[in-house]
Formats: structure tokens, sequence, C-alpha cells
């Protein structure tokens, strides 16, 4: 018997960080160990919102990064298949067959696309934009994905990849699973500014590849309790990002409960707490940092293996195809034509 099979990914545009690994990371290596899993690099996911030239030269470089992030978190390179989602055509194609499964209203519902937009500082939404949802179902079905392990912000793309994919083999028979999402029982994690999620482009983020140094400086700088002006103030722990990361980072809960209840009766101060904080999230990143090492001494062993994956996974999505075409009556469309086609020519060629 066959693994089920798992798809996951990200767009190459930057380092990996820990809200990314609290988000899916932590599950996506848990999870691959268990499962034929597939990691895309989703470049044309990226053109959605991004697509200079310069956004597009830097992708070669981002994907090694990303792959070499997702690698250093512990994922074995010898269970996981990476690729290069504009490598493979064929994904393309699959998203325009399914483009008329959805509605317009639909996509529209789908809260992460306005955010997107936003984020981007479009006023207008994108038709690729729009299409988001449905060119990631083109992702997680072209190589007819199970398991899908996401962060929160992309629950509703693969809301619409199970309407996609039950509409489907309801219109032309059973030719895709229903794919299971998983989605991280922790909450996302908020940014070091406390301003919303942590997120590159805001600023508010600590890399999983920052060196001791710069996890110290950035923790320093962290937003705390704003009425706290003295250590002998009693503080607010809940909604404070400094805790927020304990309860996430520390493994001593005895001591982060100890830490909450001296900052809650004003018997310890910020510095003390973020310093202890420091502490543990280096302690988190150092095997980290080791594994990071070691995949970096293997000089070009990253781009082999998005190359080999990329293989891989488009022969896949090949046979994906040809079945979906079967399924659709695609095939027996040009088919029929062809035949015509013959018959006319040999009818031409027969003298009356
Ligand atoms: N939407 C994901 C992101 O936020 C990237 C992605 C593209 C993806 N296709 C996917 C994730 C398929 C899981 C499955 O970056």
């Amino acid at each position: 018997m066959s693994a089920a099979r798992m798809l996951t990914g990200d767009r190459p545009t930057g380092r990996l960080h820990l809200g990314h690994y609290v988000g899916s990371i932590a599950n996506r290596v848990r999870l691959h160990r268990h499962h034929e899993s597939y990691f895309i690099i989703a470049d044309l996911h990226m053109l959605t919102t991004r697509n200079s030239r310069e956004d597009i030269e830097r992708v070669a470089g981002n994907a090694r990064e990303m792959v070499t992030d997702i690698l250093a978190a512990g994922v074995d390179p010898a269970r996981a298949t990476f690729y290069l989602q504009s490598a493979i055509p064929e994904v393309g194609d699959l998203n325009t067959l399914l483009q008329n499964l959805v509605t317009v209203p639909r996509l529209e519902r789908v809260p992460s696309i306005k955010e997107m937009a936003r984020d981007a500082g479009k006023e207008e939404i994108p038709y690729g934009l729009l299409g988001y949802p449905v060119l990631q179902s083109a992702d997680i079905l072209c190589v007819k994905g199970q398991v899908v392990p996401v962060g929160r912000d992309n629950a509703a793309h693969v809301e619409v990849t199970r309407e996609i994919a039950r509409r489907f083999n309801h219109l032309y028979g059973k030719v895709f699973p229903v794919p299971e999402m998983i989605t991280a029982e922790t909450p996302t994690l908020v940014g070091t500014d406390g301003q919303g999620k942590m997120s590159k482009s805001r600023g508010n983020a600590i890399a999983l590849s920052d060196d001791a140094a710069t996890v110290r400086r950035k923790v320093r700088g962290m937003y705390t309790d704003p009425n706290r002006v003295r250590a002998d103030v009693p503080g607010t722990v809940e909604g404070n990002p400094v805790f927020a990361y304990h309860d996430v980072f520390n493994p001593d809960r005895a001591r982060v409960d100890e830490l909450k209840q001296r900052y809650r009766a004003g018997r310890i101060g910020d510095v003390e707490v973020k310093e202890e904080l420091a502490v543990a999230l280096n302690r988190f990143l150092d095997p980290i940092r080791e594994r990071r090492a070691r995949i970096e001494a293997d000089r070009g062993l990253v781009d082999r293996l998005i190359v080999d994956g990329t293989e891989r996974t488009r022969e896949r999505v090949r046979a994906t195809l040809v079945e979906v075409r079967r399924a659709m009556g695609l095939t027996s469309a040009y088919n029929q034509v062809r035949r015509r086609a013959e018959r006319s020519r040999r009818a031409a060629a027969t003298p009356a």
C-alpha cells in the first residue's frame, strides 16, 4: 500500500520565519514522514501580486533559500519532492479547466484575496489574484494531493479546492481525491511589533536563518505592555507578544508560569523576561542552524533536489492531465475531429 500524498509549499518571496514555522512548517515536518510529500515553490502564485522583472529575477535565489529553510527546519530530503511550479506548464492547463467549476462571487468571498491585494498596495484585484485559489487547486489536484498542511490564511483556498474536486468528480467522474486540510492548533503568531501577524514585509519577523545576536536584538526591541513604565508596575500577559512567544517556544512551562505571575505582580522587569525569551528562541533555533550548516556545506544539493523533484512531479502531472482530458471528453473530441479529417482526406484522394 502506498502512503497518502501530501502537498504544501510557499511563494518564493523571502526567508521563512517563526510565523511560518508555527503556522505550517511544524505540521509539515511531522507529516512528511508518513506521506509521499510534495513541496511546491509557488512562483506563479507570487506573480499574482509581484510580477516585476526584479521579482522574477529573484525567484531562483529565493527558491534555493526557501528549500534550505524547509530542510533546516527538519524535512528529510529523502522523503520530500521539491518542485518549481512555473517549470510545469501542465499546471496552467489544469488551472484553465478548473476555472469553470467555481464562480466569481465565490472567489470574491475568499478573505485572503482582498488582504493580499491590500498588502501589495493594489486598489483593484488583478484577474490572476482573484483566481489564486483556483491555481492553488490546480497545484493540489494535479498531484492528487490528499493532505494539505497550510497556515490559517490558506484555509479558504483549500476549501475552494475541495469544492472544485467534488464538482469535477460529479460532472466528469471520480478523478480527484477531496483533499483534507491541516492547519495549526496554535493561534497565528503575532509579529515582534505586536501589530498583527508576523510578516517579512512588515519588518516584524524573526527568520529561521537569523543568527543568535540578531535574535537577541530583535527580542530586545519587542513590543510588550505599553502601560508598563517600570518593572514594579503590574503588567499584562494577555496579548503581550513576549509571552505569546514564551508560550510557543519556551519548553519550560513551569518557568513560563512563574514569569507570568511575577510579571502580573510587578515583580520582574521586561528586560529579564526578554532575555529568557531570547535564550529559549536561540535554543529552539540551534538545531535548525546546525542542519542549515550541513546543507550549505553541500553546495549544489538544494539545486539538484529542485531539478530532480521538478522532473518527477512533471511526470505525475502529465499523467493526471491525460486522465482529466479523458474524463472530460476532450480527448475524444479531438479524436472525432481527427477521424473526420482522415476520412475526408481519403475521400478526396479516391477518384469519384
Ligand atoms: N498559497 C500558498 C502561500 O501562501 C502557496 C501555495 C501555492 C500552496 N500552491 C499551494 C500551498 C498548494 C499549499 C498547497 O504561499
